[in-house]
């Protein structure tokens, strides 16, 4: 099996779409959940090239039967399917996470890069021995992320920086397949696509709701936009998606 990068890739060009559908149902009851969720994958398959499945539907759902029965779903219309987890534990509780979300089908997960180089360093070498992918956030989308991933650090082997910074280092070495940078914070997008242009993948939530620019983040360097609520709360969620598409590809 290819890795997660170049199968994202290849979703990418058979559906001339570079959207990551963010699978968050708000209101939806338990009961009408996995309906919910197939039924938007089904709808916006021709628009996007992956789903992110969140804790919307990672909690109440069972994961071996029903969230695998969408990552099978996703697979069978041509798209990659992302685990949305924030992965933040040490290197054995990380394993076993890992191991159940591949069983469960997904392709990639994200993780916190909190955790620390070496652990990182761990996760991103098991899911390259499962095919799969990380992608490892860097600079987060809500109001309150600089509270963290903009202080400055510094010790004697990496000087003065930020540690959004540190933490592109970290990834660059690691090769993780992809970063999050929220689509609210266009200068930094650009700062992180000058460094990892066509090696690291940049994924940007945070478009419409969040108050982020979908063109802005683009033209800045974002590869992938991951959208959730501007789309399924959306009057027609598929023109919605459509319009977004269409800046992804142009
Ligand atoms: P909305 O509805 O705001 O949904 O379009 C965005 C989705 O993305 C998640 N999210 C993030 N995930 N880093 C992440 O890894 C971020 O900075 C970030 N901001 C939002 C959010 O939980 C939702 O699923």
């Amino acid at each position: 099996m290819t890795d997660f990068a170049e199968r994202i890739k290849k979703s990418s060009n058979l559906h001339k779409s570079r959207l990551v559908l963010a699978l968050d149902p708000s209101q939806t009851k338990k009961n009408e959940l996995l309906k919910f969720a197939k039924d938007a994958v089904n709808m916006l398959s021709g628009q996007i090239s992956a789903i992110k499945i969140n804790f919307h539907i990672l909690l109440p759902l069972d994961l071996y039967s029903e969230v695998k029965s969408i990552n099978d779903l996703a697979h069978s219309l041509d798209l990659q399917t992302i685990a949305d987890i924030k992965l933040n534990d040490i290197s054995n509780t990380n394993e076993v996470a890992l191991s159940h979300l591949w069983s469960a089908g997904f392709d990639a997960l994200t993780m916190n890069p909190f955790i620390g180089f070496d652990a990182l360093k761990d996760a991103i070498a098991n899911a390259h021995k499962n095919s799969n992918g990380v992608i490892a956030l860097v600079y987060m989308s809500h109001k309150s992320a600089g509270d963290t991933y903009g202080l400055k650090v510094s010790d004697s082997k990496n000087g003065s920086k930020h540690m959004y910074e540190l933490f592109l280092d970290w990834v660059d070495e690691l090769k993780a397949d992809g970063i999050v940078v929220g689509a609210t914070l266009p200068q930094i997008i650009k700062q992180c696509s000058d460094r990892v242009k066509g090696r690291i993948a940049i994924f940007s939530p945070g478009v419409g709701v969040q108050g982020g620019d979908a063109e802005k983040a683009l033209a800045n360097g974002s590869d992938y936009l991951i959208v959730g609520r501007s789309i399924l709360e959306a009057k027609d969620p598929k023109k919605e998606a459509s319009k977004l598409q269409q800046l992804t590809w142009k």
